[in-house]
């Protein structure tokens, strides 16, 4: 285990499952002090999640807030989050914000619904902006921001035009507010997914013309693991990567480059 996440506290949304748990468990790996699981409906899952960074040695609490609640949902995972963290560790600061938490809705155009439209850009982009306003003055000096994104703002998905439009105002929120953070050496970048071994593709990537296809997208030949992408941010999130920011990192294994 290194230790580049030494007393470092983080809150990641969206780390029940998938790429958010990946890194939970990159960080914890690290030794951070203290890891906040959030998640909305799987609580085993997010208790697993906890579980398995506690067996690393690190603290770790699980919080729940529905993102389709917006502002108050933000609110709430903040005190929330707060509160364990000042239990814990006696300070409620935060070291690391992980913006993870996303649905992804293969709508095309015609068929999306002004409800899913409003879900999707609440989920994707609402949430993490209220967050990101709730967390502001409790982010410590040197601190991380990392908005997770998609390859679907670069590489044009009329399958997705709503969830890659929520993204894409996720990455303009990331360049717009990396000049204030930095006033305290507070980093805020993008990570840009592409096809991801999750729950979230689980379905369609059972079906192998799919799985090839989704394979070909990427100069490597096969589809992401969370790893892949959880190893990128564990990145950002460290002092290596102090002297970049407002930036959109791809991690979609050279998808349509
Ligand atoms: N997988 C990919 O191929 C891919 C590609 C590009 C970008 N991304 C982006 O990467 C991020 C993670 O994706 P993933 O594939 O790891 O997702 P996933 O496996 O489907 O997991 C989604 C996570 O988000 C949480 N979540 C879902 N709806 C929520 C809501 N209403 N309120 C709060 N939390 C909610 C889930 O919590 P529960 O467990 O409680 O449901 C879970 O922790 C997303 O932002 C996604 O857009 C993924």
């Amino acid at each position: 285990m290194t230790n580049r996440m030494a007393n470092k506290i983080a809150l990641i949304t969206g780390s029940s499952r998938g790429i958010g748990r990946a890194v939970a468990l990159a960080l914890a790996k690290e030794g951070a002090a203290l890891i906040g699981v959030h998640y909305s409906a799987n609580a085993d899952a997010a208790n697993a999640t906890v579980r398995d960074i506690e067996a690393l040695g690190v603290k770790a609490v699980a919080v729940k807030a529905d993102l389709r609640e917006g502002k108050n949902a933000a609110d709430s995972l903040w005190a929330q989050f707060g509160e364990a963290a000042r239990t814990e560790t006696g300070s409620s600061a935060l070291d690391i914000l992980v913006n993870n938490a996303g649905i992804a809705f293969a709508l095309p155009l015609k068929q999306t619904s002004e409800v899913a439209f409003d879900e999707v850009m609440t989920i994707n982009y609402k949430a993490p902006f209220f967050l990101i306003q709730a967390v502001a003055d409790h982010i410590r000096d040197n601190g991380r921001i990392i908005n997770v994104s998609t390859g679907f703002t670069r590489i044009a998905a009329p399958t997705h035009p709503a969830y890659a439009a929520s993204k894409g105002a996720l990455e303009t929120l990331t360049l717009a507010l990396a000049p204030e953070f930095a006033t305290r050496g507070i980093t805020v970048n993008a990570v840009l997914p592409g096809v991801t071994e999750t729950d979230m593709n689980a379905e369609w990537l059972a079906s192998p013309d799919a799985r090839a296809g989704a394979e070909a997208l990427s100069v490597f030949s096969r589809v992401g693991k969370p790893e892949d992408v959880a190893d990128v941010i564990a990145f950002l999130a460290s002092n290596d990567a102090r002297w970049t920011t407002g930036q959109m990192i791809d991690a979609t294994g050279g998808a349509r480059i």
